[in-house]
């Protein structure tokens, strides 16, 4: 049997509210088990050698979008990337576009919830619906397939990361804002119109700002359909635009 493989595991590390701290790469070697995962790596090497280590998980499970991180330069999910699949030397960096907390931790919920209201991303009810008979009223089969398949959105942040227009344009919306609208603009329950969609993303910041670069739908861990999401949008909003 081979020996097990060594891997290289170099993470940034930066406290941004310590003045004295200076961001620097810090290495770790670990012995890779069947298995292991980014997150069992880093867990690893905070239980066994450095507690100061900074990194999010919550599910474990690629649920709750807490542990994305760059990883040799592109966005994924720590808890469902297996080292065995990258090469032996793994850089890991915090998601751009987000603010540090520290070393490997970002604070994307803040960013969700802002553009989560900025987008009124909830359902808004047409009135008749609080009627108990028509809440029951069935949906199309195809169509709540179609919007359950955007709502598996877990806002890891991962498209926005890998977006070279978000990074750009600290007010676009990224592909998890479009889709988003996306989501809502397609649900016969929503009172809301392609005028009142338009209002909110037909604009450089939203959809006529996504210059098609693509990286989102490449990189969301969810394998969202991202690209038809976007194109479906941009008619709709070039159409409600006149
Ligand atoms: Fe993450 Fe995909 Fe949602 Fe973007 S669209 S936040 S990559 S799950
Ligand atoms: Fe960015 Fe995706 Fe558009 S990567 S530019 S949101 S297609
Ligand atoms: Fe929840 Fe990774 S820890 S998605």
């Amino acid at each position: 049997m081979s020996a097990a493989r060594r891997i290289q595991v170099h993470v940034l590390r930066h406290n941004p509210r310590d003045p004295a701290s200076e961001p620097r790469l810090q290495s770790y070697e670990v012995e890779e088990a069947a298995g292991m995962t980014l997150f069992l790596a880093l867990t690893e090497i905070r239980e066994r050698r450095d507690p100061s280590l900074a990194f999010d998980f919550v599910c474990r499970a690629g649920i709750c979008g807490s542990c994305a991180m760059l990883v040799n330069g592109r966005p994924r999910l720590a808890c469902n990337t297996l080292t065995k699949d990258l090469p032996a030397d793994i850089t890991l960096l915090p998601l751009p576009g987000f603010e540090l907390i520290a070393d490997l931790s970002v604070d994307t919920g803040r960013w969700m919830r802002a553009l989560s209201e900025r987008l009124q991303a909830w359902l808004h009810a047409r009135e008749t619906e609080v009627d108990a008979a028509r809440i029951e009223e069935p949906m199309d089969p195809d169509l709540a397939d179609r919007i359950y398949e955007l709502d598996r959105c877990i806002e890891c942040g991962c498209c926005v990361a890998a977006c070279g227009t978000a990074q750009m344009r600290a007010d676009f919306v990224g592909a998890v804002g479009l889709n988003k609208i996306a989501r809502f603009s397609l649900d016969p329950r929503d009172a809301r119109g392609d005028g009142d969609f338009y209002e909110l993303v037909g604009d450089d910041d939203g959809v006529f700002g996504c210059m098609t670069l693509l990286a989102c739908h490449d990189v969301c861990p969810k394998q969202l359909p991202l690209q038809n999401q976007i194109a479906f949008l941009r008619r709709r909003m070039a159409r409600a635009g006149g």
